[in-house]
């Protein structure tokens, strides 16, 4: 059967949520790979309207440092000890950080332009931001990082644009979480592919 480097990859790309505040690729390599995703993933129209921040080391820390802060703000001291705290500190356990943002202008831009599609064209900003998203957990696992998928939006958005100087009118839909692992991927359960597949002419 097929089995190309990209299929690989795929299939070795997990959520790894123990991880360590170490990388086996520089933060130069980390920076290309960010830049790659970037510039050749795809969107709709080609309207390039994703937007990401790249947080190694002490800025990743703050991120995390920060969203427990305000996620204790608003659950209260008693409901964050225990396991969430437990979970934002492996998440600051880890190397860096990539936040995913949308900017709206290119979006509107399309909707004003084909007015026929309008609706359609914040659905397919966020489908082209996923690509981005799986683009970069999936290359990350590629060259030996151990990498998970968070969402901390809306809590954490008026610190980020505080913190490192984001235009607030980017969107925050995702923050992808990175380090050396430290620990493996959690057993997963797949459901049947035949139940999920439907193939007519082969
Ligand atoms: C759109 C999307 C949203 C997700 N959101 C979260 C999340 O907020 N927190 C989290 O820990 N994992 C999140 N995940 C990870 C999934 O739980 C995970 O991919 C799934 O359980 C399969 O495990 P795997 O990533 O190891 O293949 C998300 C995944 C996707 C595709």
């Amino acid at each position: 059967m097929l089995s190309s480097a990209f299929l690989q990859a795929v299939v070795g790309r997990r959520s790894v949520y123990q991880i360590a505040n170490r990388s086996p690729i520089s933060d130069q390599e980390i920076r290309h790979l960010v830049s790659t995703a970037i510039l050749h993933a795809p969107s709709c129209f080609n309207s390039q309207s994703t937007r990401i921040v790249l947080l190694l080391k002490e800025e990743h820390r703050k991120f995390w440092d920060n969203a427990s802060n305000i996620l204790k703000a608003k659950i209260g001291e008693d409901a964050f000890h225990g396991p969430t705290e437990q979970k934002m500190k492996g998440f600051r356990n880890g190397y860096g950080s990539i936040l995913f943002f949308e900017d709206p202008e290119p979006v509107q831009a399309l909707a004003d332009k084909f007015p026929a599609y309008a609706s359609n064209f914040s659905i397919w900003a966020e489908h082209a931001n996923a690509i981005h998203q799986y683009i970069l957990w999936t290359a990350l696992s590629e060259h030996g990082l151990g990498a998970s998928l968070q969402h901390y939006s809306p809590l954490v958005d008026s610190m980020v644009v505080e913190q490192w100087n984001v235009p607030a009118k980017w969107e925050l839909k995702a923050q992808l979480v990175f380090g050396e692992p430290t620990g493996s991927a959690r057993e997963k359960e797949c459901l049947s592919v035949e139940d999920r597949i439907l193939v007519y002419g082969e």
